[in-house]
């Protein structure tokens, strides 16, 4: 296993690239692609993909084109949500988000050619295997960003502003909005890499219950996180009777909450019988974390 910063390492060299050979992309839309994913994110997802799959013994560097995708898939997702029709951010990644810089009409159509670059790249490279692993890791990921997945979600959070935050609300949006993206990168090395059905339950475990966690560190963070810090603005969700975590459960409430699924990821990630230190380190972190 490598470190965190290794992995890293290896998506940054590989994003910058990962739109060559799809042809010629207009500057605006080219630009304004660029601009999003160049902003200096965690690369949570893609990192999570490569681990993922080195953890099984799969190859990282076939597993590279599925990981840039999922960045791509998730920079769309942030484009969009900052559009004044969603949540309406002027700030993203510390620097004046796409609408801001492109224009809204750019802005989105920056979101829709990522969303589909994402499944370009991707199903460029499952063409080029020896098998349908590469297809069902694709679809494992598009699946999660879809319909039943990241869009339903946002559909239930941008729709339901406002309205009582019930358990059963607030799961379903964390579960999907955020839970799913995050489950998607251990989903599809689970395909690439040939797990067998425990090595996959662990993984899905162990994705859900960070992804949970990561949101709730979200909610947490809007109310009590340091805008300089996170390079976006806070306080919104209670401006905009959002139904977040806190709002359904409160500031201490959400903090057990937290630590209850960092513990869950990390007894889920721990019945593979592997060195799980990189995947328990990462939890413990992702629950402290300050962006
Ligand atoms: C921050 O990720 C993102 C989230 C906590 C997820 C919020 C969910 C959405 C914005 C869903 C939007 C969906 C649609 C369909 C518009 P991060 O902290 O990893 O960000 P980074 O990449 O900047 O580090
Ligand atoms: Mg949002």
């Amino acid at each position: 296993m490598k470190t965190y910063a290794a992995y890293l390492q290896l998506v940054e060299q590989a994003l910058p690239g990962a739109l060559d050979g799809l042809g010629e992309i207009p500057s605006p839309l080219r630009d304004a692609m660029q601009y999003s994913l160049q902003a200096g994110g965690k690369r949570l997802r893609p990192v999570l993909l490569l681990a993922a799959a080195d953890l099984l013994e799969g190859s990282v560097q076939e597993a590279l084109p599925f990981a840039c995708a999922l960045e791509m898939i998730h920079t769309y997702s942030l484009i969009h949500d900052d559009l004044p029709a969603m949540d309406d951010d002027d700030l993203r990644r510390g620097r004046p988000a796409c609408h801001k810089a492109f224009g809204e009409a750019v802005a989105i159509l920056a979101g829709d050619g990522l969303l589909s670059a994402a499944a370009e790249v991707m199903l460029n490279a499952a063409a080029g295997m020896d098998s349908l692993r590469g297809t069902m890791a694709a679809r494992a990921i598009l699946r999660r960003a879809g319909v039943c997945g990241m869009v339903a979600g946002q559909t239930v959070d941008v729709t339901m502003e406002g309205t009582e935050p019930t358990a059963e609300r607030v799961t379903y949006i964390h579960r999907h909005k955020t839970a799913d993206l995050l489950t998607a990168p251990l989903e599809a090395a689970a395909w690439l890499a040939g797990a067998d059905p425990a090595q996959r339950e662990a993984l899905l475990a162990y994705g859900a219950s960070v992804g949970l966690a990561f949101q709730m560190a979200d909610d947490l963070l809007d109310v009590e996180g340091d805008m300089a810090q996170l390079g976006k603005k806070t306080g919104l969700d209670a401006t905009k009777g959002k139904l977040s975590w806190v709002a359904l459960r409160g500031v201490e409430g959400t903090r057990e909450d937290l630590l209850r699924e960092t513990a869950r990821a990390k007894a889920a990630i721990s019945t593979l019988n592997k060195d799980v230190t990189f995947f328990t380190s990462l939890a413990d972190e992702l629950t402290t974390r300050w962006r």
